[in-house]
Formats: C-alpha cells, structure tokens, sequence
C-alpha cells in the first residue's frame, strides 16, 4: 500500500514543549513551538497510523483523524507515554522535554528578594530512552538539536538512547528549527544516514514518516 504505508501502526508522537513550575505563576520552559511534531503527528495519519498525540502546551490546532492528550510537565509526558507504550507500535520523541524542573514548586507566589537568587534543579526522566529500555519496544524515533558537531552528537544519542533512528537538525543556522515553518534534518540510524533538505514542516514530517515507514516494516520482517 504505497500511499497509506503505515496502514494499522498504532504510533504515538510527542510534541511542544514542557512546562517546569517554580510557583502557582511562574514556569521554566523552552522556544519549542510544537510545529514539527504536530506535522509529524499529521502525516502519519495520513499514512494510515493511527496516531495518538501527546502535546506539551503549544498555540496549535489537532489535526484530523487523531487523538490528543495535553499534559504540562516532563513528569506528565513521561507517564502520559508510557501508559500508552504497551500498544504502541511507533514513539516519535519530538517533544523537547526539559531535562530539569525546579527541585521544589513553591505552594505561593515566591517573593523578591534584595538581590541575587539561585533556583535549585532536579534532573526530569528521559523519556525517550526509558521507552527504548522497554522489553519488548517500539520502533523509537528521537530528534536532536544541535548547535556543532551534528552528527557526532546525534550518532552518540543514537546509541546512548538505544534509538532505531535520530533526526537532527542544526539550531541557529540560516531559518529552521525552533518556531521556525521550515526545516532540514540529517537523519541517522545503525549503519546509516539521509539527508533531508530545507523544506516546509509538512513536507519534511512526510519524507521522514516514509524513512520512518521504511525502516519500521524492515525491522518486523526480519
Ligand atoms: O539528549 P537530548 O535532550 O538532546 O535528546 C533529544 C531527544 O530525547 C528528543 O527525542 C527528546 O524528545 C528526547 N528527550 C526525552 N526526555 C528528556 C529529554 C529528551 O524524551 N527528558
């Protein structure tokens, strides 16, 4: 089936950014805008994937023909996906998840002070790679952004994650990336790589779902 070729791949993608609290109004976070994944997210249901979306807070509409489940924090996404792993057969991490998250969320709006102020931080769970550890796992798909040494970096989150396949994309380079409608992404897996040109997100989330596709049904068949 060429034009539907995840037909029945039950996928689940991750998208936007996370929100790390510090008190009831105020929150650590990160420029992601949630485009890519939600471009993904739509392209594989027009795949034939049946696609569930779990989206940080982003300015976005769902796209058709999916189900979306917003969560806030890491802690949030992480149970959020590794509830839905046990019938999964595809995770997309684009989410950009923040590592950290303040150490504690004050009940109270914190007050100021006089003068400087250190804001303690604890480690978030890597989503990803606890969903590559799984026993048996999905086809893991993660992303990288990276400001030098692009592959090197990517192929190393490739293998430290136990990924089937990483897209990377540079930040601050001509447009893309972050917020931006137009991307490129070197795409990297075990004994491999491909090269995805600058383009429109939708155009780039469909020829990495057919890569996706590709390698998905190369892996079941063996
Ligand atoms: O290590 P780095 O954050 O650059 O890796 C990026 C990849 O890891 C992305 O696929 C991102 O969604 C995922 N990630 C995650 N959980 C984290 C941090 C990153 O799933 N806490």
């Amino acid at each position: 089936d060429r034009d539907r070729p995840l037909r029945g791949a039950r996928l689940v993608v991750s998208a936007g950014p996370t929100r790390e609290a510090l008190d009831p109004v105020r929150f650590i976070s990160n420029r992601s805008s949630g485009k890519m994944g939600y471009a993904l997210a739509a392209a594989a249901a027009r795949a034939g994937a049946q696609v569930t979306l779990v989206s940080g807070p982003v300015a976005l509409p769902t796209p058709p023909g999916l189900e979306r489940i917003d969560v806030e924090t890491a802690a949030d996404m992480h149970a959020a996906v590794m509830a839905l792993m046990g019938e999964a057969d595809i995770y997309i991490g684009a989410a950009a998840v923040a590592d950290y998250r303040p150490s504690e969320i004050a009940p109270v709006k914190l007050k100021k002070g006089r003068g400087a102020s250190v804001i303690a931080l604890t480690q978030n769970p890597d989503i990803v790679a606890d969903v590559a550890a799984l026993k048996p796992k999905p086809f893991v798909v993660g992303f990288a952004a990276e400001t030098d040494d692009l592959e090197n970096y990517a192929r190393g989150k490739l293998i430290a994650k136990n990924l089937d396949m990483i897209a990377a994309n540079w930040i601050g380079r001509e447009d893309g990336g972050f917020d931006s409608d137009r991307n490129a992404l070197q795409v990297y897996w075990p004994g491999g790589a491909a090269s995805l040109a600058m383009t429109e997100k939708s155009a780039l989330a469909e020829q990495l779902i057919t890569l996706i596709a590709e390698h998905f049904h190369a892996k079941n068949s063996t």
